[in-house]
């Protein structure tokens, strides 16, 4: 298939120029955000969503001021994880105001779109079997949309929760090319470990993007009684050698945030002495350690 810039003529369409006018919208958008930073994994299942609303709200309480873009489009979750599934969003002229938490984290998701529970995202083509083909075009011209027109005010961080698979990030950079930052997220499990290299290789050699670090989740359980550490998966499977200089902490699994992110609750405020907890807020210290080492350096 061509892409739109091979297409001899646009039939009218003025396809580049309505794609040009959004890269200089997204521009202009992101002038206010001093970092944007994708949490991705390439594999699914993993935390990327838990990590994103746990980060965006540690940031948050550090005094941050904090949006977050799902960019899962066919299975958000963070507007449920962020207790904003109610949400009604505001249109002005100036741009879609995103949904707001209880702390004032900010969040723009399709969910807050979908009128109902069960409601698929259904692309519009002329069949569901040939919307595969533009599923992809659509996506991110959704997440485009999504940075380009919502009215995000100023930020100090913009935090975007990718979609499983390694093709999502070069999707992103086209979007945004200044990224400031990837935090990719693993299982210790090496089926996980060997697609997240993939996205590391991605990331650093192909696209350039800063990698700020790798947060392993749910390697181990804390008992509630004792406070031994368990490991939940085999006991050799620990983190890979080049993931493991990239490291900027290991969360361990709680079932407390589980069930936080089912009620929109937060986790944070709720559990703050909890294992998960110390270690959700010493990545996010890191991630702004990260940021201050870079203006300084
Ligand atoms: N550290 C953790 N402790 C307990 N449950 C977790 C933890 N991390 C993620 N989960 C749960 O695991 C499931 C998958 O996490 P999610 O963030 O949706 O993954 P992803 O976005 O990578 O697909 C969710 O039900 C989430 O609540
Ligand atoms: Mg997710």
């Amino acid at each position: 298939m061509k892409s739109y810039k091979e297409l001899p003529n646009d039939a009218g369409s003025n396809i580049i120029g309505q794609v040009t006018a959004q890269a200089d919208r997204i521009q202009k958008r992101l002038a206010s955000v001093k970092y944007t930073v994708a949490i991705m994994s390439g594999k699914g299942g993993v935390g990327k969503s838990s990590l994103t609303a746990n980060l965006a709200t540690a940031l948050t309480l550090n005094g941050n001021a904090v949006g977050v873009v799902d960019a899962d489009i066919n299975g958000p979750t963070l507007a449920k994880m962020m207790g904003v599934r109610n949400a009604t969003l505001e249109y002005t002229p100036a741009g879609v105001k995103p949904a707001m938490t209880a702390l004032g984290t900010k969040l723009i998701s399709m969910d807050l779109l979908l009128a109902e529970d069960d409601a698929p995202v259904l692309w519009n083509a002329y069949s569901q079997k040939d919307a595969f083909t533009w599923r992809t075009t659509m996506e991110v011209g959704a997440l485009r949309e999504f940075i380009a027109d919502t009215e995000w005010g100023n930020l100090d961080y913009l935090l975007l929760d990718l979609p499983p698979g390694t093709d999502r990030l070069p999707n992103v950079t086209e979007l945004i090319p200044n990224l400031s930052g990837i935090v990719v997220v693993t299982i210790p499990s090496e089926v996980s470990q060997l697609i997240v290299k993939k996205s590391v290789t991605m990331a650093r050699d192909i696209l350039g993007v800063p990698i700020i670090g790798v947060v392993e989740n749910m390697a181990f359980y804390v008992c509630q009684h004792c406070g031994e550490k368990e490991p939940l998966f085999s006991a050799d499977e620990t983190l890979d050698k080049t993931l493991q200089q990239l490291m900027l902490g290991s969360i361990p699994f709680d079932p407390q945030l589980s069930r936080a992110n089912d009620n929109g609750t937060l986790y944070l405020g709720e559990h703050p002495d909890a294992p998960a907890s110390k270690a959700l807020r010493q990545v996010a210290e890191k991630i702004q350690g990260f940021f201050k080492r870079s203006i300084t350096s």
